[in-house]
């Protein structure tokens, strides 16, 4: 057993794991924590940064977000983020995954003015990171759109295609010597499907018939065009794997009857965002394909409202991933909606095409945040079907992590929801044979939590938001995760 400070291997012993299975990681297991730009960075408008859509729309709509909050400062890590190193070396970290936010390094949005205060502040993060043995997973777009391109359209023009591509360029040109994995886009399905479906977020725009499709398909093609640009112009040079992160919800069927519906809701939900890059043919789901032009042609559409894929394009996104990028939070139930029950609960679809529900699970239990059950059985379901479908594919836990609020600092369920999750990943491993190689706990420190502004804490470390200096103080649960870290195991 690795030695530890007296506190910390006391708290660890507080976690104790006491199952069957054999509870050492395997030695290509990786652990890691990550955060993102505009939930941690500040500095809205430092040295040159030009605006994203989350720094315009909060100034136009400041009452949109719990307390008025806003990521102008954030937790400072624009200035403060050699804290964040230490902290990260701290826990042992294996990964750090940030987020580069795209207007501060391109603060038009194109490619005709590059901020030289930008480029270096991530090239000083991910000098400083490989200093300490850490290695960076850097995500191209974590939801940081230049308020341009918002006004352009954002993600239902297809030019987007060519602009996220012509920015993946300039990033892979300044960091690809050092940085070895990649994450095009975070969570497509939050900013197509929720943004459009709830008119939620700085779009402002609802429109759930075209906008989340058009959205899903232009992230599909800009995500290949990014992952082409490196094949093409940098492997030949840099070593290097990248991949999407999608957001997947387990889904379970609410009783044997809704089997089916559970499928269609996998398919629907997630499968629109992974069947193009990670099946073998390519393309939509074929059911969803088949759904979506029924329902449209019933709503009197001419054509289906998911459009469809050139034979060409097909090709070009199939198999754009060198691994599968899996963030993965909770698990729902499904069942078909009944005469009485409100239309669109389905979190993040709204999906009236399904006309079905999703609930929590009975056994699950709660952090902050209602719609994320705890339930540790559904990542290794999750991880199975992955399997299934997509092959022996490495998959990447890009995120997992527990919702707190208030100021608490004994966090005893973030530890144990990080030991049940990380048991279900065990298992999911030496029993199901799957290829987990990494873990990546959401997040390092407390940020701006979107709509929950900064009520809703996910961090192994705390931090004081009402102190001008951001102070990070680390948690119970940062110190469990040392431990596991320390012993690369569940037996703390
Ligand atoms: C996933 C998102 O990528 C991240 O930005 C967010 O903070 C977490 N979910 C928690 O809601």
């Amino acid at each position: 057993m690795a030695m530890l400070p007296f506190q910390a291997a006391v708290l660890c012993a507080l976690v104790q794991y006491s199952r069957s299975i054999d509870p050492r990681f395997p030695p290509y297991f990786k652990f890691g924590a990550g955060t993102a730009a505009y939930q941690v960075e500040g500095g809205w408008n430092a040295d040159g940064k030009g605006e994203s859509m989350w720094d315009t729309h909060l100034h136009e709509y400041p009452g949109d977000i719990k307390g008025n909050a806003t990521g102008d400062v954030a937790a400072d890590s624009y200035h403060l983020w050699r804290e964040d190193v230490k902290i990260a070396a701290k826990l042992g970290l294996q990964y750090y995954k940030f987020s580069i936010n795209w207007p501060r390094v391109l603060p038009t949005g194109f490619t005709n003015k590059i901020n030289p205060a930008g480029v270096k502040y991530y090239s000083d993060l991910i000098d400083a990171l490989l200093a300490e043995g850490i290695e960076p997973i850097v995500t191209l777009y974590h939801w940081e759109l230049p308020t341009t391109i918002l006004r352009l359209g954002a993600w239902t023009n297809p030019l987007i295609v060519k602009w996220f591509g012509d920015f993946s360029r300039v990033i892979y040109s300044l960091y690809a010597d050092r940085v070895k994995t990649w994450v095009t886009i975070n969570e497509p399905i939050v900013m197509c499907d929720f943004y459009y479906n709830t008119g939620f977020y700085p779009t402002r725009l609802k429109d759930p018939d075209l906008a989340p499709f058009l959205c899903n398909r232009h992230v599909m093609l800009a995500h290949a065009k990014a992952y082409r640009i490196f094949e093409q112009e940098f492997r030949p040079k840099h070593e290097g794997r990248i991949s999407i992160a999608n957001n997947l919800l387990w889904i379970e069927p609410a009783t044997p009857d809704d089997e089916e519906l559970a499928r269609l809701g996998r398919e629907h939900q997630w499968g629109r965002y992974c069947h193009p890059i990670f099946s073998k043919e390519g393309g939509w789901p074929l059911s969803i394909e088949k759904l979506m032009l029924e329902v449209s042609l019933k709503q009197g559409y001419k054509e289906s409202r998911l459009p469809p894929f050139t034979e060409e394009e097909k090709a070009f996104v199939k198999g754009t991933a060198d691994f599968f990028g899996m963030n993965h939070y909770t698990t729902n139930m499904i069942r078909s909606a009944r005469p009485g029950d409100k239309p669109g609960i389905w979190f993040t679809t709204g999906s009236p095409e399904l006309n079905a529900i999703l609930e929590s699970p009975p056994e699950a239990t709660f952090g902050a945040t209602p719609i994320l059950p705890v339930y540790p059985k559904g990542i290794r379901k999750q991880l199975s079907w992955l399997k299934q479908h997509y092959g022996d594919i490495d998959i990447i836990i890009t995120e997992n992590g527990y919702a707190s609020t208030g100021h608490q600092l004994n966090d005893f369920e973030r530890a144990d929801f990080i030991k049940n999750y990380l048991e279900q990943v065990l298992l999911a491993i030496k029993v199901d044979n799957v290829r987990v190689t990494g873990y990546i706990v959401w997040s390092l420190i407390d940020s701006f939590e979107w709509l929950d502004g900064y009520n809703t804490k996910f961090g192994l470390y705390e931090v004081d938001y009402d102190h001008p200096n951001r102070t990070r103080t680390p948690r119970v649960s940062a110190d469990y995760y040392a431990c596991v870290i320390a012993n690369r195991s569940l037996d703390v």
